[in-house]
């Protein structure tokens, strides 16, 4: 069977899932293939702060409600060197906040918001090859049941994640990918425990990097710098624990313990793919883009992506197609603001293994010039709260 959509979205991401709401939200339907199932897009642990722009954008397109009641709405974040910790005000210096709100709520939220509307989401469907022709794509697909359909679209959004294999179609010879490998990662884990603090804590010490974050009153999200080689099986709790204290407590301060339920190495690298389009195929999200988790600017770019995309289809499914030709340039200046902060965050508060005393001693006097200064720390909380998104007419 054929079937046919303005929108073809691969993906049921914080990109994919958000175009489709927006389009929606526009009188334009789409359709939505997503090769995991359900439960896994609903429980895949991921990061979890919320700019300015994604808040502003969730309350004025309706999927606000369950995070303005559950999102811890945070007006700061602390640096500590050494267990020496300097609060940067965010809303005093930028009058804005963030939401520490993990992205799989978010996700949670988006679905049942489409499925409520009536949007098409095909779940454990597979996309076996995106064809037709340069004005008429087909994609041919396998579905839940595992049988071969074919969907005709006027435009197809990859929005399926850092490994897209759609990416090689907008830019087949690799000459338009930027790439950044970093020479360390982060340990995650999920821990029982009740908050160690309200404010997210970025620890910098000689033994590497630490993050304190939440999830809520009884959950925590902590973090830990580790080697890009290491495994789950390298970090006993007790090692977890001895470094957490070793890195992130301060004279007035220790890490909250409990029951560590899960645990998972993320890997850190930086990408870009430029431009974003080809023909009437477009990236968005992390099909295009890669930021190291530092800052957690991922999903909020994924936002700003389709922020711009989704008016940009509906004027040319209308018959304006200027701004969509213009996608990629109105996008790609925030992604590499993005790229920027996320590598300069990463690599202020990071030890790299092989950093001679001289590089050791010139990052923290860079964070000392950063963190004594009122520019320099306005500086980082207007990048850490991001801009506004775009808003355009259809
Ligand atoms: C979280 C992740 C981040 O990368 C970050 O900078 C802040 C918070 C989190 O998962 O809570």
């Amino acid at each position: 069977m054929t079937e046919q959509t303005p929108v073809a979205i691969i993906g049921a991401g914080p990109a994919g899932l958000t175009l489709s709401h927006l389009l929606h939200q526009h009188g334009v339907e789409s359709v939505v293939l997503e090769s995991r199932s359900r439960h896994e897009v609903e429980t895949t642990v991921r990061a979890g702060i919320l700019e300015q722009g994604t808040l502003d954008l969730m309350r004025r397109t309706g999927v606000g409600e369950r995070m303005e009641r559950e999102a811890d709405i945070d007006e700061g974040i602390e640096i500590s060197v050494q267990g020496e910790r300097t609060r940067i005000p965010l809303t005093e210096l930028t009058g804005h906040t963030v939401a520490v709100y993990p992205q799989h709520e978010y996700l949670i939220d988006l679905i049942a918001r489409r499925q409520a509307d009536g949007g098409a989401l095909l779940f454990e469907t597979t996309v076996d090859a995106v064809g037709g022709t340069e004005d008429a794509p087909v994609i041919d697909y396998t579905d839940a049941a595992g049988r071969s359909c074919r969907l005709r679209a006027d435009y197809v959004v990859a929005a399926d994640g850092s490994r897209s294999p759609h990416r090689s179609t907008v830019d087949p010879t690799g000459a338009g990918r930027h790439r950044h490998e970093y020479p360390y990662a982060w340990f995650g884990v999920l821990v029982n425990a009740p908050k160690t603090q309200k404010e997210l804590i970025y620890a910098t010490h000689p033994e590497g990097f630490a993050l304190i974050s939440t999830r809520s009153d009884s959950v925590q999200r902590y973090y830990l710098q580790c080697e890009p080689s290491d495994t789950v099986d390298d970090w006993s709790d007790d090692r977890i624990w001895e470094a957490l204290h070793t890195r992130a407590d301060s004279p007035d301060l220790r890490i909250s313990e409990g029951e560590i339920f899960d645990k998972a190495v993320l890997r850190f690298r930086s990408a870009v793919t430029e431009p974003m389009q080809r023909g009437r195929l477009f990236l968005a999200g992390d099909a295009a883009h890669t930021v190291p988790p530092t800052g957690a600017k991922g999903m909020n770019l994924a936002i700003a992506d389709v922020a711009v995309l989704a008016p940009a289809l509906v004027r040319a499914l209308r018959g304006r197609p200027e701004l969509l030709s213009d996608y990629s340039d109105i996008v790609l200046p925030r992604v590499w603001r993005a790229q920027h902060f996320s590598w300069w965050m990463s690599s202020m508060l990071h030890q790299a293994p092989d950093a001679t005393t001289f590089e050791s001693r010139r990052r923290l006097a860079e964070l000392s010039s950063v963190l004594s200064s009122e520019a320099g720390r306005r500086y980082l909380a207007e990048q850490y709260v991001g801009r506004d998104l775009p808003e355009f007419e259809v």
